[in-house]
């Protein structure tokens, strides 16, 4: 082998390693833990990761009687978020956590409005082919929220299919999560890994 073809090589494998490791970064990243029982530990620190929208459908606007009357303050965990932005997929792994405020007050010194009120519940849903094989696109949804007593569990049973996956199949825009109410993901959407969409001029 000449000189140059061994250089060549030597870079090949180097490039091939360094992408392997890459992936690998990607895959063991988890920011979540599934407990013995198959039930998702409630996860910590969320409000330290990507946050990517607060849709809302107060009780007001929908017969008095929303579905989901109170804010939805929408985290993802940021190796999902950096996956993202690369491939415009989401990767095994992902999580998104839905974290619910209630609507406070309707008027402030700005107008008439919704702000936000207090914490009162958290759900989160994964994607997962190691645990939820059977799911639709391998989600699973759970839920953390003990309104009676006002407090969060320790842990949350996946719902099952038709009660959570069903909605978000139908309407999502991008594998089951809704990025259409979400600017910051569809910013991020394919831009590159090392882009930052938010330091870019355009409004
Ligand atoms: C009636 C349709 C509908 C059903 C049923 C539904 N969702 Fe959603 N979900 C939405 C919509 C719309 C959004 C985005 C806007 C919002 O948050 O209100 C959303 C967003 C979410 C998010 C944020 C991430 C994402 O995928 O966009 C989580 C987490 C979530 N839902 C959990 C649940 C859980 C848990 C259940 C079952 C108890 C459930 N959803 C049932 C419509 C639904």
């Amino acid at each position: 082998m000449t000189k140059l073809k061994h250089i060549l090589v030597v870079m090949m494998v180097m490039i091939i390693i360094t992408s392997c490791k890459d992936n690998d970064a990607y895959v063991k990243a988890t920011y979540f833990t599934m407990d013995s029982n198959g039930e998702l530990v409630r996860p910590v620190d969320y409000r330290t990761w990507i946050y990517v929208g607060t849709p809302l459908t107060p009780n007001d606007m929908n017969n008095g009687k929303a579905a989901f009357p109170e804010f939805h303050n929408v985290y993802i965990d940021p190796m999902s978020y950096k996956h993202y932005k690369k491939t415009g997929v989401w990767r095994e792994g992902t999580i998104l956590i839905k974290e619910l405020v209630s609507v406070g007050g309707k008027s402030a010194a700005s107008g008439s409005g919704y702000f936000m009120g207090d914490f009162i519940g958290l759900e989160a849903t994964i994607k997962s082919k190691e645990h939820f094989p059977d799911e639709p696109g391998n989600w699973a949804y759970f839920s953390f929220t003990n309104p009676t007593e006002g407090t969060l569990a320790a842990t949350g049973k996946p719902f099952k299919t038709a009660q959570c996956n069903s909605c978000h199949n139908t309407s999502a825009a991008d594998d089951f999560v809704f990025t259409q109410h979400y600017p910051v993901l569809r910013a991020a959407k394919n831009v590159g890994e090392e882009v930052t969409p938010e330091n870019t001029a355009k409004r």
